[in-house]
């Protein structure tokens, strides 16, 4: 498992753009690798999402690997009921701070490059998001969101996300993460 001082001296997290070779980054998963190849410049270009890539320090054009971040918000339609938004909004807020919908920002896309999974940099780009809300509180961002794929479900739980809806046998799992659960201080 690579350290967060290796992460931080060793990759740098940048906005995709046409100098990185998208052609060959390959995570294993067909639509994941299509999006980077086909559409991520038209989700960028059309203010759809922003797509980041990870790359060597000083190195190269490589991504080794992506994610993509958009506005998003949760509100009672992400629920299968209204007493199950009250329950969510309970469990999190006062009453006062009841909402119809709360501020968000998706991971759109995850991927890492096939040879380095394992090692800790999906756990590290989970954590640098957080970070990168949470601090100068720059949009007003409460919760993170994404659509898990099964098999990275695991992997969410064990960083702090939780499920929206009770688990299902979709294909994709919608899952949360409260930035108010963390403590900044302990990220830098
Ligand atoms: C899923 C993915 C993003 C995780 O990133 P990663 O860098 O490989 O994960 P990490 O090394 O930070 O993993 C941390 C932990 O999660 C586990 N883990 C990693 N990938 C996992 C998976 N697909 N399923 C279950 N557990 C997984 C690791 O074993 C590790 O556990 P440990 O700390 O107990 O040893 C990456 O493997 C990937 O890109 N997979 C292919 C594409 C994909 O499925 N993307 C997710 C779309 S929602």
């Amino acid at each position: 498992m690579i350290t967060k001082d290796e992460f931080v001296k060793n990759y740098d997290v940048k906005k995709l753009d046409e100098r990185f070779s998208v052609e060959t980054f390959d995570c294993g998963d067909k639509d994941l690798n299509d999006f980077i190849r086909e559409e991520a410049e038209l989700y960028k270009s059309q203010l759809l999402a922003m797509p980041y890539i990870l790359t060597k320090k000083y190195e190269t054009n490589e991504i080794l690997a992506y994610f993509t971040l958009a506005n998003d918000k949760i509100n009672v339609t992400d629920f299968v009921s209204n007493s199950q938004f009250n329950k969510f909004r309970k469990a999190n807020f006062n009453k006062e701070k009841y909402l119809r919908s709360y501020p968000s920002v998706k991971i759109g896309r995850l991927a890492i490059s096939k040879e380095l999974q394992g090692l800790g940099i999906g756990t590290h780009i989970l954590r640098f998001i957080k970070i990168y809300f949470l601090s100068d509180n720059k949009t007003g961002c409460r919760f993170i969101t994404l659509d898990a794929y099964r098999g990275a479900v695991d992997f969410y739980k064990r960083n702090g996300f939780s499920f929206l809806q009770k688990e299902d046998t979709n294909p994709t799992q919608l899952m949360y993460f409260d930035l108010m659960t963390i403590n900044s201080d302990s990220f830098i």
